[in-house]
């Protein structure tokens, strides 16, 4: 068997840039990237390449290369799949809302959807590798609907093969991988996968291992990852009443090299789509198999997460005198980390809701994000600034949207640093001592700014894991 041609269920933010890096490295195979969702189809075939429906660095510049050369992103889901030797599923897995395991469980359905259509419009010896993050054993699931009345012609081997790559990095983690992980029980078809790979990856970088052990130990890396980041997080609170200072013990902890530098940065609470989706999806699971103490203790994972999300809002209220109502608060950065356009999870989202429970009003930035995404996840239109009169706030407080960083800050009683994104470690806060309201207070959730920038300030300073001015 030869691959020739692929299909990608799913143009997401995993299936589209991963797609997009096999087709530059890889010009012999055909890539059809499917989704049902159409207006997203039609952004990914944009002439504009600066509005795909996914920002990551240099990822325009890729699919301006290679699309409709050998990348098509299509909606045409029953020719893509009727034409494929190997189709990803790419698909979004989010927490089920309603049934059993609500809130926990990991929801199915777009995965059952999807392998119900290969197995409807696939030809002769089908990989169906999955891409999308899964619980342990969802393969056997796969299977069953694939294996139940096919005509003869119809062979199917199934491989996980989850993804690592972090958004804002991710054509970065898909050049340059720390390991492509490939289960299964088929060896030529894992040798198949193993070949695309190793046109960029380097051999002793590709893993082979189990099915089950493939799908847990995508679940164990993320958990992983979130658990380093409430580690941080709980001592960035018992820095802020010791006098110790974060930044200080993250270095000194991380140069142990059993521990290592990275991920132990403090932060308003980890977002992102699936660091809490995957620990919930790994807490039910264990929970399920009579493994409660397993799962008590990676819930405390989130648990923390919620915490520090919480400790922020009521520490903004606090430094503000209890009281909110009619005071501007600048919201700096509104996804879920710098250099993505993704708000999933977002804890500017927990805290611009709180904060308008308030009553304040509330001014958000962000150099990426569309103000209708934000509209979307608040559930409210952004009020016309020139027609919000500050004495008369209604009682939801207000909501503006600001083009730039200059129009947030004017008149702002605090501002909340929320994302890292570089235009903010660049403020001249000496110039907007001047603009601000006078007690004003700058909130960095971060750690991006200098404490000295406002030793001789009216400004008052509170940082992350630091003392607060
Ligand atoms: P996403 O929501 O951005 O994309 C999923 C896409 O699948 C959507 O566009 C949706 O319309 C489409 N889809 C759903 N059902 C479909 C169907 N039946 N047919 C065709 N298209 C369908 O999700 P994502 O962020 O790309 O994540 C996908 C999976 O990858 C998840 O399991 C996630 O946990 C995992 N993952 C995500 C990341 C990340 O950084 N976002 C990283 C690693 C792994
Ligand atoms: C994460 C993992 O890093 C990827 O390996 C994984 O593939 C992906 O989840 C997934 O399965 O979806 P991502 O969520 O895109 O990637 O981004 P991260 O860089 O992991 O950041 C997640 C959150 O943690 C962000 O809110 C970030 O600000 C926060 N974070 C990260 C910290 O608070 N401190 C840190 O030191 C690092």
């Amino acid at each position: 068997m030869k691959i020739k041609n692929i299909c990608c269920i799913g143009a997401g933010y995993v299936g589209g840039p991963t797609m997009t890096v096999i087709a530059d490295k890889c010009p012999k195979l055909n890539i059809y990237v499917v989704d049902i969702d159409i207006e997203k189809i039609n952004a990914w075939n944009n002439k504009d390449f600066s509005s795909l429906p996914v920002y990551e660095p240099g990822l325009a510049e890729i699919v301006k290369r290679k699309r409709n050369k050998n990348l098509f992103f299509t909606d045409d889901l029953k020719k893509s799949i009727s034409k494929a030797d190997m189709i990803f599923i790419s698909v979004n897995t989010p927490t089920k809302t309603e049934g059993i395991g609500a809130g926990e469980a990991s929801d199915l359905k777009y995965i059952e959807a999807s392998a119900r259509k290969v197995k409807e419009y696939s030809k002769g010896k089908t990989i169906v590798v999955e891409k999308s993050t899964l619980p342990v054993k969802t393969a056997e699931m796969i299977k069953n609907i694939l294996s139940k009345d096919i005509n003869d012609e119809k062979k199917f081997s199934i491989l996980s093969n989850p993804e690592f790559l972090s958004e804002g990095n991710a054509i970065e983690d898909l050049l340059n991988p720390d390991r492509v992980l490939i289960g299964g029980e088929d060896s030529h078809a894992i040798e198949l996968l193993a070949d695309i790979y190793k046109n960029w990856v380097p051999e002793d970088k590709i893993v082979r291992t189990n099915l089950w052990s493939s799908e847990l130990s995508k679940l164990a890396s993320n958990a992983f990852l979130a658990q380093r980041i409430s580690s941080i997080n709980s001592l960035a609170a018992f820095c802020e009443v010791t006098g110790a200072n974060i930044q200080d013990v993250s270095k000194v902890v991380g140069l142990d090299s059993r521990i290592g530098q990275s991920f132990l940065k403090s932060s308003p609470g980890f977002g992102g789509s699936c660091f809490k989706k995957d620990i919930l999806n790994l807490v039910y699971l264990c929970r399920s198999s009579g493994l409660n103490e397993v799962a008590n203790y990676w819930e405390q994972v989130i648990k923390v997460n919620e915490w520090q999300k919480n400790r922020i809002y009521s520490l903004v209220v606090k430094k503000l005198f209890n009281t909110l109502a009619n005071k501007k608060i600048a919201i700096l950065g509104f996804s879920f980390k710098a250099n993505t356009n993704d708000i999933r999870e977002s804890p500017s989202i927990d805290l611009t809701k709180n904060l308008l429970l308030e009553k304040a009003l509330i001014s958000i930035h962000d150099p990426k994000v569309q103000p209708s995404q934000i509209e979307k996840v608040l559930g409210r239109r952004f009020d016309n600034p020139q027609t919000i009169n500050k004495d008369t706030n209604s009682n939801n407080g207000t909501l503006t949207y600001a083009n730039n960083i200059d129009s947030c800050l004017l008149n702002a009683d605090a501002a909340i640093i929320m994302t890292e994104w570089d235009e903010y470690k660049k403020i001249k806060w000496k110039f907007y001592e001047k603009k601000m309201n006078m007690p004003g207070w700058v909130f960095d959730t971060r750690y991006i700014l200098k404490e000295e920038d406002f030793a001789n300030s009216d400004l008052n300073f509170w940082q992350i894991g630091n003392v607060s001015k």
